[in-house]
């Protein structure tokens, strides 16, 4: 599989902009505010929260930064307008982080004081380890504003379990691997190794009394998650599950709604889908194999 994901690595510029649509449908709900909001509807109505993601990083025009946070504040009103159960995952470079940190900060603020407003909540994703300090500077700085604001921790970090113990009480995070392409002097490298870690940040966000968003797909970290919730009696309201629209989890959902755990989609969309998915499948070769399955498989085709 290796073999063919460096194939397909190489093939990538070639591919017809069609065959990289496929991919991108299954994972990007649309281009605009109204399709994207149509896939939480009918998310909603099965009993699944979302969050959504406009696509896009690493913008340097600050009117460009300025337009995607009207954005941000516009899809707060039309998602309380609607009734829709659904919060915003914001990365920092989108929103002028790549300018600096005051513009990323004034630009947060802004849509925070429209999450106030309508009562909803948003999230700093997590980019790659040159942003991290500033990400988590941010998410200090802003929570001293207001408790609807929460981050991400990747456990492919050896940094993180030491920034988790130094997050303010009452804290909201998401618990993710990780996707970039970091060294093996900051960041593991192996599976297992990762997979240690998660669970290792896990206990210790537990036990901080951190509300939790446990982000994974991967079987054994679902199931290690779920037996730690268990054995410590952590109670449902200090947790969710989450995970990637578009990737098969039907099976861990049933499981997750059987015990009335709360369940939330990741739900990226945007003009920028195009870009997003050439990234994405370059940072991540696995991904290229997933492109594979969605190229060959019927069944995945929407
Ligand atoms: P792993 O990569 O081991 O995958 C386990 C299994 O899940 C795979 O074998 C495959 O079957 C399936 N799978 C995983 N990804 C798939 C895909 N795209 N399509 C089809 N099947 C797939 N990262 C980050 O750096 N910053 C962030 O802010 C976020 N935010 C975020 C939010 C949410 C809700 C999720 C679920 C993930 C993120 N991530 C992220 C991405 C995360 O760091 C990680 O790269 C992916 O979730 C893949 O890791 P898994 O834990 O799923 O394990």
């Amino acid at each position: 599989m290796v073999f063919i994901n460096k194939i397909i690595i190489i093939l990538i510029p070639f591919l017809p902009r069609y065959v990289i649509q496929i991919f991108s449908k299954k994972y990007v709900a649309g281009v605009n505010n109204s399709e994207a909001l149509n896939v939480v509807k009918n998310l909603n109505k099965r009993g699944q929260n979302a969050t959504i993601d406009i696509l896009g990083e690493h913008t340097c025009d600050i009117q460009i930064c300025k337009k995607i946070t009207s954005n941000y504040i516009q899809l707060l009103e039309e998602i309380n307008n609607k009734n829709l159960i659904c919060n915003l995952s914001i990365k920092p470079s989108h929103i002028g982080a790549d300018i600096n940190y005051q513009t990323a900060f004034e630009n947060f603020r802004e849509i925070l004081e429209a999450a106030n407003r309508y009562d909803n909540f948003i999230r700093i994703d997590m980019e790659n380890s040159e942003l991290t300090d500033l990400s988590i500077r941010l998410y200090k700085e802003l929570k001293l504003l207001s408790d609807n604001i929460g981050i991400v921790f990747q456990a492919y970090l050896h940094r993180t379990e030491n920034d988790i113990s130094n997050l303010p009480e009452n804290s909201n995070i998401r618990l993710c691997k990780g996707i970039y392409k970091e060294s093996e002097d900051i960041a593991y490298q192996k599976h297992d190794d990762i997979n240690i870690n998660y669970m290792k940040i896990l206990k210790t966000a537990f036990k901080k009394d951190f509300y939790i968003g446990i982000a994974t797909h991967d079987k054994e970290l679902i199931k290690g998650s779920l037996n730690l919730i268990e054995r410590e009696k952590i109670e449902s309201s200090k947790f969710e599950f989450q995970y990637l629209y578009g990737v098969p989890m039907e099976k861990y959902i049933r499981q997750y709604k059987s015990k009335n755990f709360k369940v939330r989609a990741y739900i990226p969309f945007g003009e920028d889908w195009y870009d997003y998915s050439i990234r994405r499948i370059k940072e991540n070769p696995k991904i290229a194999s997933y492109v594979l399955k969605n190229i060959f498989s019927k069944n995945n085709i929407n």
